[in-house]
């Protein structure tokens, strides 16, 4: 597909659930009113918008939360959108929690990438951001999913205060380990706007200093809005995601559905196309298509991050 900005849309981000298991305090810091699990799509629903999107040309898909793990049947589900024709990528972000068990499955249905989210190395840090002391717990699925030779993706939130002080720490799991490690600018959602941003550039500048020989990569790595940086000194790569700094908007490639059904055209945007009404009032392939394809047209151009109408953005319900 192709929005009216001329850009390729092939990537789709399925939220298959607004629960988690942990209360970070920058996305979920309390028991919030969840989705009543009637309102949440079932798999064979999701499975449907995915084989339609396929036929629209999405060709890569992303599976979030909240936490994806935690919904029962998730591996299962993973393995048939795996199956999924015309689908030629599939990842999942997870906070790890419950990751280590699952690897193995994860390995052997040839899932694309793995990338969990780790704010910080320090365990106390880790509970009080987190609500659970369960540092070890992220720090082991790592270190297995390495071991099952998956290909890992690390998640660092930058919050100035809370972990900037660890910017080095996060960015030697790169030299140690062949990971790529993405700091990513804090996005004022919800609840992330209670918290100090520290801007990805800064943490460029840390990071060079330490790694003198880092680069920008030359050749095209991933799919996603992360700039890559390489050195003779790491085994993986450092990333920057810096929607705020360095606005990434105009190579966009992405909508996503969230767990309720709803088709978001943009992250910081509330537009988009009730799918759940569709499927469940019986809407054909062909007219759930061309609504998709229409609203696609209507993709915004950027985000509005720094204007006052982007308050409202839970990122439990749409997976970030
Ligand atoms: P890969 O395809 O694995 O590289 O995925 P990704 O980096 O796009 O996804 P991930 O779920 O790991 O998200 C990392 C961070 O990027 C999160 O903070 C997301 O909210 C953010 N992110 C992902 N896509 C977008 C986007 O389109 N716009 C903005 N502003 N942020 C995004
Ligand atoms: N800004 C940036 N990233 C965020 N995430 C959650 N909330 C925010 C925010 N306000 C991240 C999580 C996870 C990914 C899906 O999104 O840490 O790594
Ligand atoms: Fe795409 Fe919106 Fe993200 Fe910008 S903020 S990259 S337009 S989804």
């Amino acid at each position: 597909m192709v929005d009216g900005y001329s850009r390729l849309i092939d990537y789709l981000r399925i939220s298959i659930t607004d629960r988690c298991n942990l209360r970070c305090r920058y996305c979920m810091p309390n028991d919030l009113d969840l989705i009543p699990h009637s309102q949440i799509l079932r798999y064979e629903e999701i499975l449907r918008i995915c084989a339609i999107s396929a036929n629209l040309g999405i060709r890569r898909i992303k599976v979030t939360g909240g936490e994806p793990l935690v919904r029962k049947g998730c591996l299962g589900f993973l393995k048939r959108l795996k199956a999924v024709d015309g689908i030629e990528s599939i990842s999942i972000t997870t906070n790890g929690i419950l990751l280590e068990p699952c690897v193995q499955a994860i390995s052997e249905m040839g899932l694309d990438c793995v990338n969990i989210s780790l704010d910080t190395l320090n365990p106390a840090v880790f509970a009080e951001l987190s609500g659970m002391d369960a540092l070890n717990l992220v720090l082991n699925s790592l270190h297995a999913a390495l071991r099952a030779g998956l290909r890992v993706k690390v998640n660092c939130v930058l919050m100035r205060g809370i972990n900037d002080g660890e910017i080095l720490a996060i960015a030697e799991l790169a030299e140690k380990y062949p990971v790529d490690v993405r700091f990513i600018e804090l996005m004022p959602s919800e609840f992330g706007q209670e918290f100090i941003r520290f801007s990805g550039d800064e943490a460029l500048s840390i990071i060079a200093h330490r790694f003198p020989g880092l680069k920008p990569e030359s050749s095209f790595h991933g799919s996603g809005p992360a700039k890559y940086f390489t050195s003779p000194e790491l085994l993986g790569s450092i990333g920057f995601i810096d929607a705020i700094g360095n606005c990434f908007c105009e190579g966009c490639n992405r909508i996503r559905l969230t767990s309720a059904g709803f088709l978001k055209l943009c992250l910081s945007h509330g537009d988009g196309l009730d799918l759940r009404a569709m499927l469940r009032s019986g809407a054909t392939d062909i007219e759930m298509e061309r609504a998709i394809e229409e609203a696609v047209r209507w993709k915004p151009k950027r985000h509005i991050f720094n204007e006052a109408q982007s308050v409202y953005m839970r990122m439990s319900q749409i997976g970030g």
